[in-house]
């Protein structure tokens, strides 16, 4: 199997072929999503409220982000791996953002990263990508913006219609090389998925974005609790460990476990 770049997506768009991405924080899982041809593996600032315990995405920092990218990166040989960078991290300026990106592309060399905004992030698109740090937009409802947008809502609803297509048009000239879009209308993704030459790429934005993506512990139920609408659960994972580490209690209990086999 090939090594996915970025120049691939936007050919399987050119080709009219969809893409999944999945989310991935640890070496085991990136194995795995790779293994089954799972193009492109994010390690989400998700890791966030995923994986440390916290509440949002906001409290995740650099120095948290860039172990976790890097067992990614070292056991995804296929999939194109990205990180994302964290709040606080890349907004106030684009030098700030190219310093972050580079401190993600020496320390653990994911394939790209990915930040949130449309405008007003043109200049960190520009620098980065200039640089040779080639960059994945995200727009729609960005969870680092949780408290400016008033909450987990849908974006681009009616008369904000014009605001998303003017992020995915203002994020393409900037040089993204493809686009997340969180939380849009299917009928408006559609729009913006036919007008973009680079590839879009769907969390709530409908069946006719380029690629999907989803964030595994919610997919493959490893979280349990209110999911998202356009969370589509392909497993158990809650149920499938509950049931191993209960079995295991049990046999230590009753002394089933070490049994002569397992034992010197
Ligand atoms: O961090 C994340 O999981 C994401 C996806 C929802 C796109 O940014
Ligand atoms: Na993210």
């Amino acid at each position: 199997r090939r090594r996915v770049r970025t120049r691939h997506l936007r050919e399987m768009k050119e080709r009219g072929e969809r893409f999944s991405m999945l989310t991935s924080y640890d070496q085991y899982t990136a194995a795995i999503f790779d293994e089954a041809g799972v193009e492109v593996l994010l390690v989400g600032d998700s890791a966030s409220n995923n994986v440390l315990g916290n509440a949002t995405t906001l409290p995740v920092t650099v120095d948290e982000l860039i172990p976790l990218a890097r067992a990614v990166a070292r056991a995804a040989p296929h999939s194109l791996v990205v990180a994302d960078l964290p709040f606080g991290s890349y907004q106030r300026s684009a030098e700030q953002a190219y310093d972050t990106a580079v401190r993600f592309m020496k320390e653990a060399e994911p394939d790209c990263v990915k930040l949130e905004g449309g405008a007003e992030m043109a200049p960190q698109i520009e620098l980065l990508t200039r640089g040779g740090i080639p960059v994945m937009a995200h727009i729609g409802f960005t969870p680092q913006s949780e408290h400016a947008l008033g909450g987990y809502r849908v974006q681009g609803r009616g008369e904000a219609a014009e605001q998303v297509m003017a992020a995915a048009r203002a994020v393409e000239a900037a040089g993204a090389f493809a686009v997340v879009m969180e939380m849009v209308p299917a009928d408006i993704a559609a729009q913006i998925t036919t007008e973009l030459s680079i590839p879009t790429i769907g969390i709530g934005a409908g069946a006719h974005c380029d690629g999907q993506v989803l964030v595994w512990t919610d997919a493959f139920g490893l979280r349990t609790g209110t999911m998202a609408r356009f969370v589509k659960q392909y497993a158990d994972l809650h149920g499938v460990l509950l049931q191993a580490a209960t079995a295991y209690r049990d046999d230590v209990r009753a002394g089933t476990f070490p049994a002569d086999e397992h034992s010197f």
